[in-house]
């Protein structure tokens, strides 16, 4: 009887404990909304009432992948400034990239978002401002027009054999010329990042298939937008990361191991790459071990993947428009009389197909999402509004580049717009900033257009294309994350005859 009475006390004893521990939580939610509408120093800018209120929605949608889509509708209903977060504020106004990117700035990156795990050595995506700068300065010279002219025999070589594999596969009965697109444009920029960086291709192309090197990298970006997202609970962050410490570090582990190794092996030649002089000035112990191996790995998955969705970004555009394609088609044919015309200079000089890439890269920014900065003391001017200081910032490409206020038809292909075309007129063409502006903007931008056009050029050349039926949504419903997260790309190819 006794004993009843204690259990029944101690359950008591545990429900009003319960009951005090829901009662202070709600109050706590209830205490942060209030004050995150009625008190904070953003409580002034328009947004989604939830968004406003609590982070919770944003972290969700990120992690769904649909941020960016969202984006759109929340800058149509909201305008150009809004509040996304309690602590965050989106912009889709003409004049943010230079407010918050340009020479002069000093915004921060928010380095929770760049980092995967807590101790990390940084690299030059996410380092602060004055170590960025020294590696900034080690890698520039790998970009610097004279190497990427001298890189020309290496780059070719990759498109080269792209060609004759997909010619192979046409011959095969079993494909009959069908292929997945997607994936070889991938091999294609894997393998020749890989020759450029560390001195050996990864050999995608010969077998038609990922390097085991490469293909944890896609798990790894939806890892990292988990981990970004989760940045905002620091808390529960270090509580997952501690608990999966032993998965994560082993992978992280087994790369930087990977990568360290070839890096070594590298080392011991001297060649025109992308790597060569930050190489040698590691030799003089500027630039150490760890960030080198950081570096190159930042080398590999930036300048792969984003240059790939592009690639097939634009071959889904335009399949989907015959009567560009076969524009684009002409200007290609026409240029060249046999494949070895087909050169870095000569390829600038094609006006309709850098029309098409640009308005591929409007349509379907490589990187969709807005890279958040943080507004430094004292707070800043953007787009007209003062901002105090660490606010999180962002520019959501996506969204900026489908807003009716700058573009015209603005959902619509139509590479015109970038070539003079009077409808397009009242456009404000440089809002269009997929590789960011300042000093923290994409080193490989020359590098990128170079791959772009050559690949292009060359599949134009060899290949009549035709998409495949069920590739014909191939855009839509995709998930984004840093990233696009890209379905197979179906595309029927025949080889031209080129005697
Ligand atoms: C179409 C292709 C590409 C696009 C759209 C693109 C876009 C971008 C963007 C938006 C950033 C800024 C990221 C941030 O602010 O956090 C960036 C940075 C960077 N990109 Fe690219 N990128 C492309 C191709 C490449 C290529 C081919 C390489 C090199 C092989 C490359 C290497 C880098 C590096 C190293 C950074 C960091 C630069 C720094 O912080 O100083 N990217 N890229």
């Amino acid at each position: 009887m006794e004993q009843a009475i204690t259990m029944d006390g101690a359950l008591r004893m545990g429900n009003l404990f319960f009951l005090c521990f829901a009662v202070t939580l709600t109050s706590w939610i209830i205490a942060e909304a209030l004050y995150n509408l009625f008190f904070h120093p953003l409580r002034t800018f328009p947004g989604p009432l939830l968004w406003r209120a609590f982070r919770l929605p944003f972290v969700i949608k990120a992690i769904q992948g649909r941020l960016a889509f969202d984006m759109l509708s929340i800058h149509e209903q909201y305008g150009p400034v809004v509040r996304i977060a309690p602590n965050e504020l989106a912009f889709a106004h003409s004049s943010a990239w230079h407010d918050i990117m340009g020479g002069k700035q000093d915004f921060a990156k928010w380095d929770e978002y760049y980092k995967v795990q807590d101790r990390q050595a940084t690299n030059i995506m996410f380092a602060p401002a004055e170590e960025h700068a020294k590696m900034r300065r080690a890698a520039g010279f790998g970009f610097s027009d004279r190497t990427l002219r001298e890189m020309e025999p290496l780059i070719q070589n990759s498109i080269g054999l792209l060609i004759r594999r997909l010619r192979d596969h046409c011959k095969s009965s079993e494909a009959y010329g069908k292929v997945d697109m997607s994936a070889w444009y991938n091999f294609t920029t894997f393998d020749l990042i890989g020759n450029l960086v560390m001195g050996e291709s990864y050999h995608c192309l010969e077998n038609a298939d990922y390097h085991p090197w490469v293909r944890p990298i896609f798990q790894v970006t939806y890892i990292s937008a988990i981990m970004s997202s989760l940045g905002h609970y620091p808390w529960f962050k270090s509580t997952l990361l501690r608990l999966f410490r032993p998965i994560i570090s082993r992978k992280i582990l087994n790369h930087q191991a990977y990568t360290r190794a070839k890096l070594a092996e590298r080392m011991k030649v001297n060649r025109i790459d992308l790597v060569q002089a930050m190489l040698d000035i590691n030799r003089d112990n500027e630039v150490e071990m760890d960030k080198l191996v950081m570096n190159a790995s930042v080398l590999i998955v930036a300048g792969s993947e984003t240059t790939a969705t592009v690639l097939s970004g634009v071959t889904y555009l335009l399949l989907s428009h015959p009567d560009k394609l076969a524009r684009l088609a002409d200007e290609v044919r026409n240029a060249f009389e046999s494949e070895d015309d087909i050169t870095v200079v000569k390829v600038s000089q094609l006006d309709y197909m850098l029309a098409c890439l640009e308005e591929t890269m409007r349509l379907y920014p490589p990187v969709p999402i807005g890279m958040p900065r943080i507004v430094p003391k004292g707070g800043r001017i953007i787009g007209g509004s003062y901002v105090p200081e660490n606010t999180h910032v962002a520019i959501w490409h996506r969204a900026l580049y489908r807003n009716p206020a700058y573009f015209t038809h603005p959902t619509s292909f139509c590479p015109e717009r970038f070539q003079g075309d009077p409808k397009f007129v009242d456009d404000e063409r440089e809002v269009l900033q997929p590789f960011h502006v300042g000093k923290r903007n994409c080193i490989g931008r020359s590098l990128a257009y170079i791959e772009m056009r050559l690949v292009l050029a060359r599949m134009l050349f060899n290949f009549d294309m035709v998409l495949n039926d069920e590739s014909r949504d191939w855009m839509a419903n995709q998930r984004a994350y840093n990233i696009w997260s890209k379905p197979p790309l179906h595309v029927r190819l025949s080889p031209r005859s080129l005697n």
